[in-house]
């Protein structure tokens, strides 16, 4: 058995003097690593991908599908919602299952700004010539749209798509087009599909030769570009007189990645591969759940003949072919040697959107359907799905190893929902891991889990302040995977400061593997003419793709995974932080009261407020009655400062606090200065469920690692107190310590593991500061350790750098030797830089 690893963070606080004298050039810190001290293992499903269609990630990215709006339906309505003023509006009376609440008239999602999106017409010879989308003759029940093209007299058009903002063609290359017509109109003439450079330049064509009959006539055609462009563009050219319609244009490159026929786009599929992803979530996030559920993801409308895909106009304010579906997302797995994790839906909408839920006695369908998915990548090809698998190609079963039940739901409904998913899909399938939606502490609140799966878009400062945020959570009988995390806010589209604290929450994540097991970035892509949500990973357009600096980090953590953790402590000079402002008290959503209001400070005077004067309302309505001030809307955020000449620093703040009404409880703040900047205790905060600290720099509020779960009762008076001594905050109720966290202003971490295969220890070491960072690295129970050994390091100039299409390799890893490893040796980290070091050593 492995001798367990013990946690150390030991910390050695240098005196001002000591830091001087530490000048650059000599050691000020020491890392020791102890490989006799084994961690738990670092399983081989640690880092994966989780793709969704957001920011045109398939259609226009992965798929590699060339014709943008192939089949016309991209302006097909969903059911029940409506289209005003430019804008779609969901069904005004679903209500939401956990607030019962309608969606809010202003709720509303992007709409097509053109009649016939990528489509376009323009008449060379003759005229009156119109085209329209018409459903008088569908192609199929589930495509029913088609283009009606009308000539009325002798003349020449050329029906014209951009693809997604422009298609790459390339000489040399082959071309696969395919498309269907139905000529009951009577189209008397020629036709020829071309395709044409930026300048008009004609890059191929092939001749079509139109059918009579009104019978839908698919035609297939190969063409070879004699000519190169990036942005070229689609032309069926109609030379004649009569109405033609016109149904599912294709064009694919020959070339996809394995070279399959509704295939991936190779240059992104192999950026994906590069990352080695253990597993691939698929099909989302919040496309699962749909803005209500009428348009959530269907998997079994996603499989078959593309053409007979109908698509949805997904949660992401587009819509999808879903020409990457099920049965593509299995093959993808199993072509990059992934596991698959399909997340089902459990017959609710997306909670953040309208919340619609499915009667209870229909819940049952939506077990049966996840039953349905499971079979068609599982079965043995004799059960109904599992022959529909076979009928599509694919007789061998497909490595599905995941279900998730759900995306980001909560709540009573879910919790009860999921414990009927679970026994199903569990007594049928005991191979799968199931995971529930829920976040931290989630665990306690299912009969039964394997994984919980929390999600963070958060700050740098939120990141870089929680790499012992796994240190401290409980063990038990379950597991953590990590499916949704970023970086996203105040780092713009992404900068290397992101990817540094990305970085610095993966040491944590490393090295509590005993409970963390899986982790995937969120969101996968961008195609950069349609970034719908702020920063993502990959990013590219019609000919070039790129990393950021995000997709570096993850790269080299699946690239230097270790077999297991190995003991590492780290002893730094750390600055401590002092806190130092005013106090006020608030309300997000919620109508509160408070008194009594007492601070305590550190050399033991006392200073009392008075609640009907010396307050400054910043947003909300206060009112002070009866020695207490009431906060109330209509704004969602209230709050009020307590306008004293003191700036507190250390000290304890004792008040009394009431929840009148409202969505969460309260928010008390410390330390404000400069306006909206300090911290805050958000006693239950989000949907009233959980109270941590948050910092707070004006609109931005990231937690601070720590929190608890708590319910505010409307109507008690609760006492609170907040002690805050040396950049350390507790939070007490009712005379009981509930919560303690601490404020620190180390950016440097390390983690480090022992590559079985290769012998090599791997330190990984994120130097967040401006300044290089020079450290002792003593290894402890080593045998021998080789001298040259294999640096790769992340950084850039500054930390606001980022890699773009036009300059891919700013923030570039840059690999290099080093010829001093030993025993014990001295290392200078680069500024704001993630270095791996693989040391050659035998243990
Ligand atoms: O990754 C983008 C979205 O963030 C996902 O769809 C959802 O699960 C989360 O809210």
């Amino acid at each position: 058995m492995k001798p367990t690893m013990k946690t150390l963070h030991q910390i050695l606080v240098l005196p001002a003097f000591a830091l001087l004298l530490a000048a650059c050039s000599q050691p000020q810190a020491e890392i020791t690593i102890d490989v006799a001290q084994h961690g738990a293992d670092i399983p081989s499903s640690m880092y994966g991908i989780f793709f969704e269609e957001i920011n045109h990630a398939g259609d226009g990215g992965l798929y590699a599908e060339l014709v943008q709006n192939r089949g016309f339906e991209d302006t097909s309505v969903p059911e029940g919602y409506r289209v005003k003023d430019g804008k779609l509006y969901p069904p005004a009376n679903s209500c939401n299952h956990l607030t019962c609440a309608k969606p809010h008239p202003d709720m509303c999602y992007r709409w097509p700004t053109e009649e016939i999106p990528a489509w376009s017409l323009t008449q060379l010879e003759g005229e009156g010539a119109s085209m329209k989308l018409t459903t008088e003759y569908p192609l199929n029940s589930a495509t029913p749209t088609a283009l009606k093209v009308t000539l009325p007299a002798e003349g020449r058009v050329a029906i014209g798509n951009t693809g997604f903002w422009g298609m790459n063609i390339e000489e040399g290359k082959d071309y696969y087009l395919r498309l269907y017509t139905s000529n009951g109109k009577r189209f008397d003439g020629k036709a020829v599909i071309r395709l044409v450079g930026e300048d008009g330049q004609e890059l191929c064509n092939c001749p079509l030769a139109i059918d009579m009959a009104k019978a839908w006539s698919e035609y297939t055609g190969h063409l070879t570009a004699t000519g190169s462009d990036s942005r070229a563009h689609l032309v069926i050219e109609l030379e004649g007189k009569g109405t033609l319609l016109l149904d599912y244009v294709s064009l694919f490159p020959f070339e996809t990645f394995r070279n399959r026929a509704n295939g991936l786009r190779k240059d992104i599929a192999e950026t994906l591969e590069a990352m080695r992803p253990a597993f691939v979530r698929w099909p989302g996030g919040c496309v699962v759940e749909g803005i209500t559920l009428s348009n959530r993801i269907k998997w079994k409308e996603t499989i078959g003949d593309p053409v007979t895909r109908p698509g949805v106009y997904d949660t992401w304010g587009y819509r999808t072919t879903m020409g990457f579906g099920y049965h593509e997302f299995l093959q993808f797995c199993e072509d990059i040697g992934a596991g698959g994790m399909f997340v089902c839906n459990v017959g609710l909408g997306c909670q953040g959107r309208v919340g619609d839920a499915c009667k209870e006695d229909e819940v049952d369908s939506f077990i049966e359907d996840v039953l349905d998915a499971i079979d068609y990548a599982l079965g043995d090809g004799t059960t109904e799905w599992s022959r529909k698998r076979v009928e599509n190609g694919h007789p061998a079963p497909f490595p599905l190893k995941y279900v998730e039940i759900g995306n980001e739901n909560w709540g009573p409904v879910y919790e009860k929902r999921y414990d009927k998913f679970y026994k199903a899909i569990k007594e049928k399938y005991p191979q799968l891991k199931l995971i529930s939606t829920l976040g931290l502490g989630g665990q306690h609140r299912h009969e039964r889990v394997d994984m919980i799966d929390p999600h963070w878009y958060v700050s740098p400062e939120f990141f870089f302040a929680s790499d012992k945020l796994f240190d401290q959570q409980e063990r038990g009988d379950y597991e953590i995977y990590i499916g949704e995390y970023a970086v996203n806010q105040n780092v713009g589209g992404g900068n290397l400061l992101g990817a540094l604290a990305e970085a610095a929450f993966l040491t944590g994540v490393e090295r509590n593997s005993d409970l963390v097991k899986m982790a995937s970035y969120a969101p996968l892509f961008e195609n950069v003419n349609d970034r719908v949500w702020p920063t993502n990973l990959i990013w590219f357009d019609s000919y070039r793709v790129m990393g950021r600096s995000s997709y570096q980090v993850q790269k080299m953590y699946a690239e230097n995974r270790p077999s297991f953790n190995v003991a590492t402590s780290f002893e730094q000079p750390v600055i401590p932080v002092g806190v130092k402002g005013q106090i006020a008290v608030g309300g997000w959503n919620t109508d509160n009261e408070y008194k009594d209001l007492k601070v305590t400070l550190a050399d033991g005077r006392t200073v009392e407020a008075d609640m009907s004067q010396g307050w400054t309302p910043q947003e909300g309505t206060w009112n002070a009655e009866g020695g207490t001030l009431k906060g109330s809307g209509p704004g969602v955020m209230r709050w009020n400062l307590w306008s004293v000449p003191e700036a507190f620093g250390d000290c304890s703040i004792s008040l009394k606090a009431r929840k009148i009404a409202g969505a969460e409880g309260f928010l008390i703040y410390f330390g404000m200065h400069d306006g909206k900047n300090g911290y805050i205790l958000n006693i239950g905060g989000w949907g009233n469920q959980t109270t941590a600290f948050q910092r707070i720099n004006g609109n931005d509020m990231p937690q601070i690692p720590n929190n608890i779960s708590q319910y505010v009762e409307e109507g008690r008076w609760y006492d609170i107190r907040i002690d805050i001594k040396d950049g350390k905050f507790t939070y007490s109720l009712d005379g009981k310590q509930m919560l303690e966290t601490a404020i620190e202003n180390i950016q440097r971490y390390v983690v480090s593991g022992y590559d079985e295969n290769t012998g090599e220890l791997i330190v990984k070491f994120v130097n967040a500061t401006k300044e290089p960072f020079s450290t002792s690295v003593n290894l402890q129970n080593v045998t021998s350790v080789k001298r040259k050994g294999k640096v790769v390091t992340l950084t850039s100039a500054d930390p606001k750098d980022e890699n773009t299409l036009d300059d891919p390799k700013r923030v570039f890893p840059r690999e290099s030797t080093f010829n001093k490893f030993s025993g014990q040796f001295d290392y200078t980290f680069e500024p704001w830089s993630f270095t791996v070091l693989r040391i050659k050593a035998e243990i």
